[in-house]
């Protein structure tokens, strides 16, 4: 942590969550405004104090634990970053972008908040702030009670949200000057790398549409080889992520590739993402994508 500048008001930030007691913890900022840094902070100096703290990480496009596209659930662990911290559980989104999928955002984020053990759960979001973003705000905070709300601003650019939840416990921070902005070709690099490392250890699985229980779309209209998939346990329980690699119609098998062992597949959905196993994305009006699984 030592190269990380720590304002004083950050401190004084954690000592009051501390002192009162605020268990659940929603970050809020525009994108690089240091909000997982912040959280990462936050996180170290609860679970310093011994504490058992719970990460949910929102951010479906620049994710600090568990692959893109998912709201995933970890727990803080004094010795390591956040970005090394175990994924613990995940909620397939199927977008790397809140916009269009405001849906499985809430819902999802609201599973992983209620699925955490901890004393303490501190929630990341997007940067998505404005426009629509306003929207999703609101409703992630509705739907999760915050105890208080974390907002990290350059300006004052979150007012319209903050306004809008001021019965809620707020606490607004400046960002740190050391803060740096990534352009927007380092933020899919970093995506990128993200899918790539979670597929490394994957394996090409055939199974049976028939044995499966699809959800978020019709195979006929949906299924096309490089779709980004979400499997889950028969609880519903995200298991991880697939792509589809070869449909076979008149067998009805899918051939998936994954790094979840094929024993606890139960239902596989549909995302709205194309990728290739390297993780690099394709245009989800590629009709190379779609008409290859033909
Ligand atoms: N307090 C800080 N001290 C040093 N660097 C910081 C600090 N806050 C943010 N940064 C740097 O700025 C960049 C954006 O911060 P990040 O926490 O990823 O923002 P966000 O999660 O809001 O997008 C990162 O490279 C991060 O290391
Ligand atoms: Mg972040």
């Amino acid at each position: 942590m030592s190269a990380i500048d720590i304002p004083a008001s950050w401190r004084t930030a954690a000592e009051q969550i501390l002192k009162q007691q605020w268990h659940r913890i929603l970050v809020i900022g525009a994108t690089d405004r240091g909000k997982s840094t912040y959280c990462g902070f936050l996180g170290q100096t609860l679970s310093a104090a011994g504490l058992k703290v719970a990460f949910v990480d929102a951010d479906v496009g620049q994710k600090d634990v568990g692959p893109p596209a998912t709201i995933s659930l970890a727990y803080f662990d004094e010795a390591l970053e956040l970005s090394q911290t175990p994924l613990a559980a995940l909620y397939f989104v199927g977008a790397v972008s809140p916009i269009g999928h405001f849906l499985p955002v809430v819902v999802g984020t609201k599973r992983m908040v209620e699925a955490a053990q901890a004393s303490f759960v501190i929630i990341d979001t997007s940067g998505l702030v404005t426009g629509s973003g306003r929207v999703l705000k609101a409703f992630q905070i509705d739907s999760l009670c915050p105890q208080v709300i974390v907002a990290l601003e350059k300006e004052q650019e979150l007012g319209p949200i903050i306004r809008a939840c001021r019965n809620y416990n707020m606490i607004r921070l400046r960002s740190s000057p050391q803060t740096k902005a990534k352009p927007i070709h380092i933020r899919r690099a970093a995506r990128e790398q993200a899918f790539r490392t979670y597929f490394k250890d994957a394996k090409e699985h055939r199974l049976r549409l028939r044995q499966l229980v699809i959800q978020r779309g019709v195979v006929s209209t949906r299924l096309a080889n490089h779709l980004l998939c979400g499997l889950a346990d028969s609880q519903g329980e995200g298991l991880g992520l697939a792509i589809v690699r070869k449909v076979d119609f008149r067998r009805g098998t899918v051939s998936l590739l994954t790094p979840v062992a094929r024993q606890a597949i139960r239902i596989l959905q549909f995302g709205d993402l194309y990728l290739r196993a390297d993780g690099s994305e394709l245009p989800s009006s590629s009709q190379g994508a779609r008409s290859s699984a033909k």
